[in-house]
């Protein structure tokens, strides 16, 4: 259980503006957007001023670090493989602690595709793709390019209820064994927010009597694992591992700044990091199901943040008040738009219910930040061969059992567990910070937050106007 509290050290609003070139002095470096580690940290011993504000397509973002300014002497910043990757190296402070497909163009150029990011080991669509020309590597970086995802391989498991027939790769790693699938980087920041580690969640872990490890255990585990995956890397020692955990869980990132409705904390409303570090969470904080340890019942009304920006008076009118209503609108949409939730693997099937009236907050139920507070796998249906895009993977499995075939392009967390029922579940993702981090969904497949908002509207025939859809989308941007 998480459950956070005490003193914090104090904002320090370091307001510089960081646009096109911009060169801190020390060991960061901003070029283009791209952040550059210098190659011998403790001589340069640089930092991020805590609330740096970076631009993203709808204004501004920040991070707030509890500890104060960001020390990049932290391991996260540090090569601790042997391929050149550091943690940074895909979970870029600039990208919202992720890689966006715009940044990784520019990195590809100024490194004609040498930048640690584009390796073959999991960079690549195959490891033995092709990266010997900058033609080359353009080809075998494609994914990577174009919607930011990393090649994850799992082996199936030995006792699997199905079997991998084919796998239809279009980079050649075809292995019917060892299954790859391409999945964007999760934000490493609003951790101690999270109720699973990974879109599959394979970094969550139990204890021996069943109960569900602290997130800092299951993240040590993951920094052991990305380094010596990632970064093909020796384990690294405790006290690295420590210090990466003790910075990823201390971290806060959101929006502070929309191009139209201006500051996202003006006039009572609660956007951005700082409000968001004093958020309350604790496994099952908000479960619909009745999963609250505390006995409390779920409120559907998720997020409160832009509340205040509900009634703004005529006479206060100003050049914010229509993006400010458009937002509180939105916000309000997500609390309490009706979803008929049907089809949905972990929901319909686990309840044995046809249809769930229910809203975006069923599964988005975390308050003020969006992802599920309890591990909840769930199958919304990106997988399915009609969604599927030629530059996925389109795997057929065959339940050994009953002989039923279904092609996915990602198996999700059957791959994790070897269950039938668990083909196409991911994680319900922390929704704050989006602006600065398009693709959405594990697979990168809504290039905007409106295709995602599209896509929930296909899927379950939601019959959005115009300004509902533009209301949400304006809600979101802001998180
Ligand atoms: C080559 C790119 C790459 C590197 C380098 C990398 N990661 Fe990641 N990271 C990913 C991808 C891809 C995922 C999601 C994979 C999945 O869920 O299947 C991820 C997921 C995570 C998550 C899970 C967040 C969540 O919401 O569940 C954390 C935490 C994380 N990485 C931290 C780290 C740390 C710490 C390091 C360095 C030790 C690191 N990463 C290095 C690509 C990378
Ligand atoms: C039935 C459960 C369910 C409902 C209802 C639902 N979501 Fe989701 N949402 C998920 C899951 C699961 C994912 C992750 C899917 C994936 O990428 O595989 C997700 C992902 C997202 C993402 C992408 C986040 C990212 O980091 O890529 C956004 C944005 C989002 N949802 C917004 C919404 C909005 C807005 C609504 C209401 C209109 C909504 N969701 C309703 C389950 C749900």
């Amino acid at each position: 259980m998480i459950q956070r509290s005490g003193s914090r050290a104090p904002a320090r609003s370091g307001r510089l503006r960081v646009s096109g070139i911009v060169l801190m002095s020390g060991l960061v470096m901003l070029i283009g957007g791209g952040l550059l580690v210098a190659d011998e940290p403790r001589e340069s011993g640089g930092n991020i001023p805590n609330m740096l504000r970076f631009h993203d397509p709808s204004g501004e973002f920040a991070t707030f670090n509890l500890a104060g300014d960001i020390d990049t002497n932290n391991p996260f910043f540090q090569d601790l493989g042997t391929n050149g990757r550091r943690c940074v190296t895909c979970h870029q402070p600039n990208d919202g602690w992720t890689i966006t497909p715009g940044h990784l163009e520019q990195r590809f150029r100024t490194s004609s595709g040498k930048d640690p990011v584009f390796r073959p080991n999991d960079g690549a669509g195959c490891s033995t793709q092709d990266v010997s020309t900058e033609q080359a590597r353009r080809h075998a970086y494609s994914l990577l390019l174009s919607k930011g995802l990393i090649r994850v391989e799992r082996t199936v498991p030995p006792n699997a209820e199905y079997t991998v027939l084919d796998t239809d790769n279009p980079y050649g790693c075809g292995s019917t064994a060892n299954v790859s699938v391409y999945r964007r980087p999760l934000a490493s920041t609003n951790l101690s927010f999270l109720s699973t580690v990974m879109w599959d969640g394979r970094e969550t872990f139990k204890d021996p009597s069943g109960n569900f490890q602290p997130i800092a255990f299951d993240l040590r585990q993951q920094a052991i694992d990305a380094t010596t995956g990632h970064a093909q890397g020796n384990t690294p020692t405790d006290l690295q591992v420590q210090q990466i955990v003790d910075f990823e869980t201390k971290i806060f990132s959101a929006q502070v700044r929309d191009h139209e409705a201006g500051d996202l904390d003006d006039d009572g409303a609660k956007g951005g990091p700082v409000h968001l570090s004093k958020q309350n969470f604790f496994l099952g904080i908000n479960d619909p199901l009745g999963g609250n340890p505390t006995g409390a019942a779920f409120s559907p009304k998720i997020f409160d943040i832009f509340d205040k920006w509900t009634h703004i008076d005529d006479r206060e009118y100003d050049e914010h008040t229509a993006a400010r209503r458009s937002i509180a609108r939105g916000e309000k949409l997500f609390n309490t738009l009706q979803i008929p939730i049907a089809g949905v693997g972990g929901l319909n099937d686990a309840l044995n219910v046809p249809v769930i009236n229910g809203s975006c907050g069923t599964c988005h139920d975390s308050p003020n930040v969006g992802d599920h507070s309890l591990v909840a796998p769930l199958n919304i249906g990106l997988v399915t061969a009609e969604q599927r895009t030629p530059d996925l993977p389109l795997i057929t499995l065959r339940n050994n059992a009953t002989g039923e075939i279904v092609q996915v392009s990602d198996p999700g967390r059957a791959l994790i567990t070897g269950k039938w029922a668990d083909i196409g579940k991911f994680k319900g993702p922390i929704l704050r910070n989006l602006a600065a981090r398009a693709p959405y969904f594990h697979n990168g497949s809504a290039a905007t937050l409106l295709d995602a908002v599209n896509f929930y509207d296909t899927r379950f025939n939601l019959h959005l106007s115009q300004q509902d859809k533009n209301d949400l989308v304006a809600f979101l941007k802001t998180l």
